[in-house]
């Protein structure tokens, strides 16, 4: 992948050669009372614990030179703290778990024997991932039952921590559930035992982090365990997995010898706060004029492609234009992977293609899905990313029996998106691409870092060839967006499609400006919130304008 390629030269911190996985807390162990004091490294490893019981004496403070943030972590009540330090070897991400001390690793072993002898799962339940949710309480209450009948005078706090401590090493993925926990991490990736798992940061970047996995067949067992999750296995004859768990993350797995480094398993973690349009806006990505035309062109059901390379934000751009869809409208998304997420109030059916099984069956393609949908009685169709002959004339068909559509694919230029539609693999029959009303190109600056809506254009389609007639455009000297041409067909067709006068469509621009502005001043810039807006927008405009001149946010947010 590009994109992971390029991001890894980013990545200059050495891994740290102990492998340290906890923190000395001496204060609450104390209190615990049962724990005893570990001074030194050395002792810990003569006494044989095994390695999850190793021990960082250094004790991390906010006044620590080097420390660039820092924050906690809570899952299943068990909370650690993370702490993004620089030091001579570059920047790290190191996670901090309580110590437990060896008496209570003990302990723990103890009730971790009985849950299992107590608890029963059904294999109904193993293979069922929505089941998982109740196997938890079930053992969280057991577990509770058990620590306090062993030690009565646990404090809930440290009862807690430790019940969340069994969970995530009984039924989850251990100390990684932290990190999939943490909302400031984009990926996840376990290298081999040999070296330090790595994290891709929203802010830092590659980062490698003070964690190991430090036995092969540990890795195993966590992809066993994910692809148990989702109904499927890997093994020594099927040793790749990619799977999307139920809360939207993609896993990649690939055992050795094929990784040949060590068994590796790859985390892409689900945008749970996606960019809106307010962010993009806020961001640069594009400007208020090219936002508003976009809602005016998705209001009114014009077909949208988004075109541009490879991590360009074309996904990103899709799924901040989708809460312009009116609430009543059905929409059905396609795609390889959960990538969209749109706000509560949409209509809105999600389907996600299905890989064979190891004997080459039951494989759902995006084509069946297409075509499937199209039987659900959509109004509006996305399709993650259009790379197939099929998939682009059942799209096109589609927008021809009066679908609106929104695709992305991949293509450099709004010239670029007509030469690579037109050409083999799409082979789309030029004329057929008026049709597409709209074709925002996305660009991405890989030295700066940003990236931009670099054209919005309408083609103009004859028999045999069609063309690009560009509205905006970026440039980049002055990092803004300029009118370019003027539109030959885009209004026309609107005007078609609702019979609104040019008049009438300006005004309703000047209403779009006059909500989005008021929303960037506002910052009302969350999914659900900005979706809140729209709705707002489509089942009572008069009112929403009104509570906007009266700066009556709790009105608009009901809270
Ligand atoms: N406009 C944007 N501003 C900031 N970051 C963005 C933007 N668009 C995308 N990104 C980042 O880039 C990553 C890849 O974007 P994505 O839309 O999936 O690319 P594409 O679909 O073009 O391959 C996203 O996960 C996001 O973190
Ligand atoms: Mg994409």
């Amino acid at each position: 992948m590009k994109k992971r390629k390029l991001k890894n030269k980013k990545f200059v911190s050495k891994p740290a050669k102990v492998n340290v996985k906890s923190k000395k807390d001496g204060k609450k162990n104390k209190k615990d009372g049962i724990i005893k004091k570990l001074k030194f490294k050395s002792k810990i490893k003569k006494s044989g614990l095994k390695k999850k019981l190793e021990i960082k004496n250094k004790k991390p403070a906010a006044k620590e030179k080097g420390v660039l943030e820092e924050y906690s972590i809570e899952v299943d009540k068990a909370k650690v703290k993370i702490i993004i330090r620089r030091d001579t070897s570059g920047v790290s991400y190191n996670v901090y778990v309580r110590d437990i001390g060896i008496a209570t690793a003990a302990l723990l072993n103890e009730v971790r024997n009985e849950l299992v002898s107590v608890t029963t799962i059904s294999m109904n339940e193993i293979m069922d991932p929505g089941a998982l949710a109740g196997i938890k309480k079930r053992f969280m209450q057991e577990a509770s039952t058990l620590l306090k009948s062993k030690l009565p005078t646990l404090t809930e706090e440290m009862k807690e921590f430790l019940i969340g401590k069994l969970m995530q090493d009984m039924l989850g993925l251990g100390e990684i559930e932290f990190l999939v926990n943490d909302p400031n991490l984009e990926e996840v990736v376990i290298p081999s035992s040999k070296e330090q798992i790595r994290i891709y940061h929203k802010k830092y970047g590659w980062l490698a982090t003070n964690l190991r996995i430090t036995k092969e067949d540990e890795i195993i067992n966590y992809a066993n365990i994910i692809a148990r999750r989702v109904g499927r296995q890997i093994t020594v004859l099927t040793p790749l997995l990619d799977a999307h768990l139920v809360t939207g993350d993609r896993v990649n797995a690939i055992l050795y010898p094929m990784s040949t480094k060590g068994n590796t398993i790859t985390i892409r973690k689900f945008a749970r706060d996606p960019f809106t349009i307010i962010d993009l806006i806020n961001n640069n990505t594009c400007d208020l004029e090219t936002a508003v035309l976009m809602w005016l062109a998705i209001e009114y059901e014009m077909n949208m492609l988004i075109s541009g390379g490879t991590a360009s934000g074309k996904t990103v751009l899709l799924n901040a234009c989708m809460p312009f869809i009116p609430p009543n409208h059905r929409i059905i998304s396609v795609e390889d992977t959960r990538e969209l997420m749109l706000p509560d109030f949409l209509y809105w059916t999600p389907l996600v293609t299905r890989t064979p099984n190891p004997e080459g069956k039951g494989e759902v393609s995006m084509l069946h899905l297409l075509i499937n949908s199209l039987r659900m009685r959509p109004d509006r169709i996305i399709l993650g990313e259009m790379r197939r002959e099929e998939e682009a004339r059942v799209l096109f068909e589609a927008m021809h029996t009066g679908h609106s559509v929104y695709a992305t694919l991949h293509a450099d230029t709004a010239a670029e998106t007509i030469a690579r539609l037109t050409n083999p693999p799409l082979n789309v029959p030029p004329n057929l691409l008026k049709a597409v009303n709209l074709n925002v190109v996305m660009f991405r600056d890989r030295r700066k870092g940003i990236r931009r809506i670099l054209q919005i254009a309408e083609f103009e389609a004859a028999q045999d060839r069609a063309e690009a007639n560009l509205l905006y455009r970026w440039i980049p000297e002055e990092d803004k967006f300029i009118k370019h041409s003027e539109s030959s067909r885009f209004f026309e067709d609107i005007s078609r499609n609702t019979g609104m006068s040019q008049t009438e469509i300006n005004k309703n621009l000047d209403e779009k400006r006059k909500i989005i502005s008021w929303l960037i001043k506002k910052n009302i810039r969350d999914l659900n919130d900005f979706g809140r807006v729209m709705n707002l927008y489509y089942t009572d405009k008069e009112g929403l304008i009104s509570a906007i001149n009266k700066n009556d946010t709790k009105n608009i947010l009901g809270r």
